[in-house]
């Protein structure tokens, strides 16, 4: 498939949408929602018990058309099929994109260069699994006879950033008396914290990485090589090790067992990997019956974008909703709130998934954008984030679109927690939703017995805009199939956004210049050079800063 410029068509459709705006500009969030009692019914849609909300977003049912409009402009659904068929789409690396693949549990044949990847992909997972199980039942065991009580994860961006948000995610699904945990960066303090206090003889690593080159990865693994050989003797590495990569001969020089090698494909990218063997940590954590019903959720997912139409399909609604804010609104950044504690790391995904997809600047023809691409993404959990940042997302001066994520219902027993933070969660986007007028924070002064003066000399510092956009996404409880809707809903909405914009979400070359420039410079750091001749003379006055006070 080759990829479009802007055509007129989409110039077109981006340019009606503009005119909605401005229309829209003399109705506030509330009017809207007095003029049409029906609005939450028009502007929610269910997948199984997922819900979504988008009702308290500046549309109408003429934006809603014109959204859909504008992906039949950007021939959404033909880029959607060449993804799934197995396409060269991203381009600037000349691959296939083909993570659906690792969550077709139906097994359907997937092709890309006329080779179907279902039977490898099958067969990967089930020795993924079958590893999995063998180490939670004890079949596999340390180089002392011990069981293992603690999987670390050595890896980075997307061989860390997935199945680390996944296991919190899926922490009630975990089995007693094993733990995982994830170490990611080249800051030595990581492993550090990360391996006190624990059993050589019951640790086991899986070493995570694409390409198996990545310098935080590789220098944290040979760390982890010498604390195994330092607490066990040389001949217990290979049994305290097994490993993820696309590389298996880089893999087999660092010297871990084929058995305990486990592949994946350069059609996967990194964000996209959590689905592949790159999720062993988390097929340890939770086991193979959860992770294959996490596959399932994504699975389900995956149908749906395929086959609803584009105005009840929700992934397409998430990413259309995406470019309105963005691209039409101007809103430069975008707030993932999870209020449910365990997707404490899921804005941390989200961040790499969109901001690495979408923080582009050149089309794919290479030609640069003429539009803004991806906003700044970020979050944290409620209700933490009510007393940080909230401030600014309610009274700001920047109009911040936000996610709200909650469950129904808990894992835990006893729903006064839960009551509440449902609660919460829902005032919040009401307060966004309606804010408070200045009249209204002016009565409640004075019936609190304020005078008029006082009150009024107070009530701006209490007025609420409102008019503020938010989605919320409601489900039954966090398991495992619902995060993996979750992630894959996230997952197309940046596909949709990136289609229509005609960039590669698939590539990452804005990653190179920094890891080029910092392997220059170790050797200056680490005074093996010590000629700062052709530096700029910040980097050369912060250099000279440091050798004259390191210790
Ligand atoms: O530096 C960015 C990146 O290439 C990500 O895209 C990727 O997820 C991460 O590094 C880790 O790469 P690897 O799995 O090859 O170690």
């Amino acid at each position: 498939m080759t990829a479009a410029p802007e055509t007129d068509a989409v110039t077109r459709a981006f340019e009606a949408l503009e005119a909605n705006r401005r229309a829209l500009m003399v109705m506030s969030l509330p009017e809207l929602f007095e003029e049409d009692p029906r609005r939450f019914q028009k502007f929610s849609l269910k997948l199984g018990s997922l819900l979504m909300d988008w009702s308290k977003t500046r549309v109408t049912a003429t934006t809603m058309r014109l959204l859909v409009d504008l992906a039949r402009a950007a021939r959404l659904e033909e880029k959607r099929d060449a993804m799934f068929a197995g396409q060269r789409i991203n381009t600037t690396e000349d691959r296939a994109v083909l993570h659906v693949a690792l969550r077709n549990l139906s097994g359907a044949p997937i092709l890309t260069d006329g080779r179907d990847v279902m039977p490898e992909v099958a067969a990967e997972r089930e020795r993924c699994l079958a590893f999995a199980e063998a180490v939670r039942s004890g079949a596999l065991r340390g180089a002392t006879g011990k069981r293992f009580n603690t999987i670390v994860n050595i890896g980075i961006g997307g061989s860390d950033l997935g199945p680390a948000m996944a296991a919190e995610a899926l922490k009630p699904y975990g089995k007693r008396g094993l733990a995982v945990r994830f170490v990611s960066n080249v800051d030595g303090a990581h492993i550090a914290d990360t391996l006190k206090g624990l059993d050589p003889a019951r640790t086991l690593f899986v070493v995570v990485s694409k390409t198996f080159t990545t310098v935080e990865t590789m220098t944290n693994a040979q760390t982890a090589r010498n604390w195994i050989a330092q607490g066990l003797g040389e001949e217990a590495v290979g049994r305290h090790f097994a490993a993820v990569s696309t590389n298996l001969a880089a893999v087999n020089a660092f010297g871990i067992a084929e058995a305990s090698m486990f592949r994946f494909w350069d059609w996967v990218g990194g964000r996209y990997s959590v689905w592949s063997a790159v999720g062993l940590s988390l097929m340890i954590a939770v086991g193979p019956r959860h992770f294959t019903a996490f596959l399932a959720g994504a699975e389900r997912v995956d149908q749906h974008f395929r086959t609803a139409p584009l105005k009840r399909n929700m992934p397409v609604i998430m990413g259309l909703l995406g470019l309105w804010h963005r691209n039409v609104w101007s809103y430069a950044s975008h707030a993932v709130l999870p209020y449910d504690q365990r997707l404490a790391r899921l804005p941390a995904h989200l961040q790499q998934l969109d901001m690495e997809s979408l923080g582009k600047g050149v089309t794919l023809e290479g030609k640069a954008v003429t539009r803004p691409t991806g906003p700044i993404i970020w979050g944290e959990p409620g209700t933490n984030g009510q007393h940080a940042f909230f401030q600014l997302l309610h009274q700001g001066t920047e109009v911040v679109p936000c996610d709200f994520l909650v469950a129904a219902s808990p894992h835990e027993r006893g729903r006064k927690h839960h009551d509440l933070l449902v609660a919460n969660c829902l005032a919040q986007s009401q307060a966004l939703m309606k804010g408070r007028s200045f009249e209204e924070a002016r009565d409640q002064l004075i019936a609190k017995g304020l005078s008029k003066a006082e009150a009024e000399k107070l009530a701006p510092h209490r007025v609420f805009t409102g008019d503020r956009p938010s989605t919320t996404f409601l489900y039954r409880k966090l398991d495992p199939a619902t995060l993996g809707m979750i992630v894959a809903l996230y997952e197309h909405k940046v596909f949709v956004m990136a289609a229509i914009l005609g960039i590669n979400a698939f590539d990452q070359w804005g990653v190179e210049l920094g890891k080029e420039l910092a392997t220059r410079l170790e050797p200056l750091v680490a005074g093996k050079t010590m000629d700062l001749a052709g530096l700029d003379a910040s980097t050369a006055g912060l250099l000279e800063h440091l050798r004259r006070i390191r210790v």
